[in-house]
């Protein structure tokens, strides 16, 4: 059995990428090699990552009593890791909105960026990735067009993804669907969103063969 953790980042109903995490969520409850789990960071509500988890550290470990918002930010580093942990492959359903990820998938991943966690320092003070055994998959929706050359350095929301999730944390990427230029060519939109969706079902029906 692969533990899949498909992490869901749009709660517009008719967000494209919404349209993806339900195509993958319909397809792989289809895949009897799949346990499937999702964390869908609107839903979850996380507190801001900042001064309030570090106070929250300190005053748990002293019996102390923690304020709202330290003991939801505990809350949120605590569900977002656990979520993270027993998963062998996270599937990231995620739009690019303002050409980055939503402030709400920032959070999950500012909760599950930690050295000790993630990755760690070795003697030298490089940076070594502590996921290496966890695989991942990107499920990408995009209006505009960004993967040429001159457009491709402006996108923060799949590269970002990328930057953390395969170069710090280690995971392998086993899977990407990007589907993009809906936005900007109309007359073509549905005929690509259908071919990207189509993709996502193909990907969730062999991602054990992948995995
Ligand atoms: C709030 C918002 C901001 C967006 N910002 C951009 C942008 O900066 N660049 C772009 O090419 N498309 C942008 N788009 C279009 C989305 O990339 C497009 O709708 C894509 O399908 C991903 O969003 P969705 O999954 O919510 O549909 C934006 C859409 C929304 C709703």
């Amino acid at each position: 059995m692969t533990n899949v953790l498909v992490v869901r980042a749009n709660n517009r109903p008719d967000g494209v990428s919404t349209s993806m995490y339900n195509a993958f969520i319909e397809e792989a409850a289809k895949n009897e090699a799949l346990n499937v789990t999702t964390f869908d960071v609107f839903e979850e509500n996380l507190e801001y990552f900042g001064q309030e988890l570090f106070n929250a550290f300190g005053k748990a470990q002293n019996g102390e009593e923690l304020t709202t918002r330290e003991a939801r930010s505990l809350e949120a580093f605590n569900k977002s890791r656990e979520a993270l942990t027993v998963a062998d492959v996270v599937v990231f359903a995620f739009p690019l909105w303002n050409m980055t990820i939503p402030a709400a998938l920032q959070s999950f991943i500012d909760y599950t960026y930690g050295a000790g966690y993630s990755f760690k320092y070795n003697e030298q003070g490089q940076l070594v990735s502590l996921m290496t055994d966890k695989k991942y998959v990107v499920l990408n929706a995009r209006g505009g067009i960004y993967s040429t050359p001159e457009t491709a350095p402006m996108d923060m929301s799949a590269n970002y993804i990328n930057l953390v999730i395969g170069g710090v944390y280690g995971m392998e990427k086993i899977g990407e669907v990007i589907i993009e230029g809906h936005a900007s060519s109309k007359n073509d939109a549905q005929a690509i969103i259908a071919a990207g969706l189509d993709q996502v079902k193909e990907l969730a029906k062999n991602l054990t063969v992948n995995a």
